[in-house]
């Protein structure tokens, strides 16, 4: 492991004023959100979608990485060139999604547990010899009535530390993902109590596996009130929330924090990300404070493109737009849909 080039792939992923486009949605997922537009997933279609977003113009103002799921990063463009030469050629870093997705944790109804350790330090040496440089595994954690339990904290952390210390001597930058779902009527106190229990021990975990902070990212979700609550906090308030949480538990050795959007709309996600800065700013939170959004970056030029080549221009305008507001709002510049100058 070369620790300073860990750090420095580290760095350049929150280099400021851009962030990271999550474009790893596994078969499934990337399924229902063609389902939602009415497209049929094929080999093509994915490759088509994708390639879309990695060549719109100037994208490599506001991202820095791409999250891609295996068939990707193996997948050519329509003219032969490989979808991560296209990233590469703009300075873009390559990332590849390297859990098997979760399954229900023994006796613990409810919960969920990532899969993926298993042959994982093979996976890891072919994806840098195919050319990422990071990598993403996902915990969900899940709020509902008496969880989560402490075990399905426990055993998630510990996946994701043993996943992160697989990555850095792999020679690549692990991005540690512990989601707490937004699904629930919950309170944002119970989140913020959740996020906590769970943030605190992913670092006890990490500590545990030799995990160098300075070459890790971590990809943590905001703390929101649940989806279906009642009164939901404005995002002064989760602002101010996630900022406390994050300093009382995440080392200032950690580059950076790079928010999954996890069901908010791309809207709200975008405000959420511009308070969250202005809090860090006010009190001089040590970390980078960026995106790696997937539906916050996508929905919009999802819903543009429609599957249809005549719409390729106008998805990519709807990609660039997200894309410059969330880099405004990881500046702390963004409001209301309106850019806020200096
Ligand atoms: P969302 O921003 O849609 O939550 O996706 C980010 C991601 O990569 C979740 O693992």
């Amino acid at each position: 492991m070369d620790i300073h080039q860990l750090a420095s792939v580290a760095q350049q992923l929150v280099a400021p004023a851009k962030g990271i486009l999550a474009a790893d949605e596994s078969g499934p997922t990337i399924q229902k959100r063609f389902d939602s537009i009415g497209v049929d997933s094929t080999e093509d279609s994915r490759r088509d979608y994708r390639e879309m977003l990695f060549r719109t113009d100037g994208a490599s103002d506001y991202i820095s990485g791409v999250i891609l799921y295996d068939e990707t990063l193996r997948q050519k463009a329509a003219d032969g060139t490989p979808l991560v030469d296209v990233l590469r050629d703009q300075g873009i870093i390559p990332g590849i999604k390297v859990d098997n997705s979760t399954r229900p944790l023994a006796g613990a109804p409810g919960e969920l547990i990532t899969e993926g350790l298993d042959g994982l330090r093979d996976r890891l040496a072919e994806y840098f010899k195919l050319g990422a440089r990071f990598a993403k595994w996902r915990a969900v954690i899940t709020i509902g009535e008496g969880i989560p339990s402490d075990r399905c904290i426990s055993a998630n952390a510990h996946a994701l530390a043993r996943y992160a210390a697989l990555c850095q001597e792999a020679g690549l930058v692990p991005m540690v993902e512990p989601e707490v779902l937004i699904d629930g009527d919950h309170d944002i106190a119970k989140c913020f109590e959740v996020t906590e229990a769970t943030l605190r021990e992913t670092y006890v975990q990490l500590a545990a596996q030799l995990v160098v902070l300075e070459g890790t990212l971590l990809k943590p979700s905001m703390v929101l009130s649940g989806k279906s609550a009642a009164n939901r906090a404005d995002s002064a308030e989760v602002g101010e929330r996630s900022i406390e949480c994050y300093m009382a538990t995440v080392p200032a050795a950690v580059p950076g924090l790079v928010f999954l959007s996890g069901g908010q709309g791309d809207e709200e996600a975008t405000e959420n990300l511009n308070a969250i800065n202005r809090q860090g700013a006010k009190v001089g939170a040590p970390w980078e404070l960026s995106f790696s959004f997937g539906r916050g970056l996508q929905a919009a030029p999802l819903i543009a493109w429609g599957g249809d080549a005549a719409n390729i221009d106008s998805a990519k305008d709807a990609f660039a737009a997200r894309a410059r507001a969330s880099s405004m709002a990881r500046q702390g510049k963004y409001a209301s849909g309106a850019v806020v100058a200096g």
